[in-house]
């Protein structure tokens, strides 16, 4: 008796991303090469420092998605706790896993990005690692996209059924007030625009991906304002759980980055928060230059010659310090690369003074109006050192 190659009484257990007719002899793979494989929904989880975490996230992804051809992409910014090491470790024994470690970049909406753009499903969910999403919803909002019910579906803390209780009153009023001031600005329609748990369309998310910031946490919201309601979407409760492991990741600082982003979408992308944190800076610095100066010759047996420039150069490095610490704290300089920055900087900046002086002077000659010849100079100055120090001091690596 010959084996027979496909079992008869019991049924084959096929992994639904497995190339059947691969194990089927009858089929010849050299005549047609493809692997197609047809998953229905990708989820992307960002994660930083989540080692004690992703396990967990994919065995619940597992069970709640049985039946569901379904891929998971982390993507880590190279995780000091080597999250990407577990990853890998799942990766290794199932191929639904895959992880983007980047290296050299930080940013929850970066990350997000990028790792739906790797995604092949037609529908694609984000969700955080640390368990505090309710992954139990994740086939009732797959099912609302496939029936066309909706393009976007979003986990919300804030309609019916939903709660963010373990935020705590604090953090719950700030998570309020802005929810509140981005509908408003924004005349944003949903609940929770701020909810880091959502399903779109892949293909209504890359028509919008170029318009999409990659700094910052509110890649949601980004979305939705980016689309001026032109996404359907539907909104399904659910509750904001604690986090078992590690720590959150928002700090003081995405307040700046929430402002940035309601003022880019505002200004329909003219006006950066970048570079208005960087003239702010620059403002600040105008006032240390002028207090040095005071010091320095009313103190110091200086000439006025000498204490200016002592004022010029502290105040230059004033400026640097803080750029470094606000304006580009995504790309902070750490250790000897910043006494490079601090050099290049001291060299942008002198540039960007006879820049200054040459434009005053230009417009001073025709109009002899000091206040306008002056403040067309700054405005110059400010703007060359802005675009030559993000190309020479932080730039992108
Ligand atoms: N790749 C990457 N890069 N992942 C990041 C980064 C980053 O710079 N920062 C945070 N993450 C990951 C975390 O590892 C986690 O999986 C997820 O993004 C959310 O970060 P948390 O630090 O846990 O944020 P949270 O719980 O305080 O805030 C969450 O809830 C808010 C309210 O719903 C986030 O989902 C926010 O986006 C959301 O607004
Ligand atoms: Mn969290």
């Amino acid at each position: 008796m010959t084996q027979s190659v496909t079992p008869a009484s019991t049924p084959a257990k096929i992994h639904p991303l497995v190339d059947v007719r691969f194990s089927d002899p009858s089929s010849d793979r050299s005549a047609d090469s493809s692997w197609a494989v047809e998953r229905q929904l990708s989820v992307i989880v960002p994660t930083f420092n989540e080692r004690d975490n992703v396990t967990k996230l994919f065995q619940k992804l597992e069970a709640t998605l049985a039946g569901v051809a379904w891929e998971v992409i982390f993507v880590d910014d190279n995780s000091p706790d080597g999250t990407w090491d577990v990853v890998r470790g799942l990766a290794e024994r199932d191929t639904r896993v895959r992880c983007l470690r980047r290296i050299g970049r930080r940013g929850l909406s970066g990350a997000c990005i990028e790792g739906i753009l790797a995604s092949s499903a037609p529908y694609v969910a984000v969700i955080d690692a640390d368990l505090q999403h309710d992954e139990t919803q994740l086939p009732k909002m797959l099912a609302l996209l496939q029936s066309d019910a909706a393009e976007l579906v979003v986990g919300s803390r804030y309609v019916d059924g939903g709660s963010a209780e373990s935020f705590g009153s604090g953090r719950l009023r700030i998570s309020a007030a802005a929810t509140l001031l981005a509908k408003r600005l924004l005349n944003i329609k949903i609940a929770d625009p701020m909810s880091g748990f959502f399903m779109i369309r892949r293909d209504r998310f890359e028509q919008l991906a170029p318009s999409l910031s990659v700094q910052g946490f509110k890649i949601l919201l980004d979305i939705v304002a980016t689309a001026r309601g032109t996404l359907r979407t539907v909104e399904v409760p659910f509750v904001f759980g604690t986090r078992q492991h590690g720590e959150s990741k928002l700090d003081s600082m995405v307040a700046l980055d929430f402002l940035g982003l309601v003022l880019a979408k505002l200004t329909r992308d003219l006006v950066s928060l970048r570079f208005l944190l960087f003239a702010l800076v620059g403002s600040f610095g105008l006032a240390v230059h002028l207090v040095t100066l005071d010091i320095a010759f009313s103190l110091l047996p200086t000439s006025f010659a000498e204490a200016q420039t002592i004022a010029a150069f502290v105040a230059m490095t004033s400026n640097f310090l803080l750029n470094n610490f606000l304006t580009y704290r995504d790309q902070r300089l750490k250790g000897l690369a910043i006494v490079r920055g601090l050099v290049v900087f001291y060299l942008v900046c002198g540039v960007g003074l006879l820049a200054n002086v040459g434009v005053a002077f230009s417009i001073y000659n025709q109009q002899p109006i000091w206040w306008l010849a002056g403040a067309a100079g700054a405005l110059m100055g400010v703007v060359w050192n802005y675009a030559v120090s993000s190309l020479f001091v932080w730039r992108k690596r």
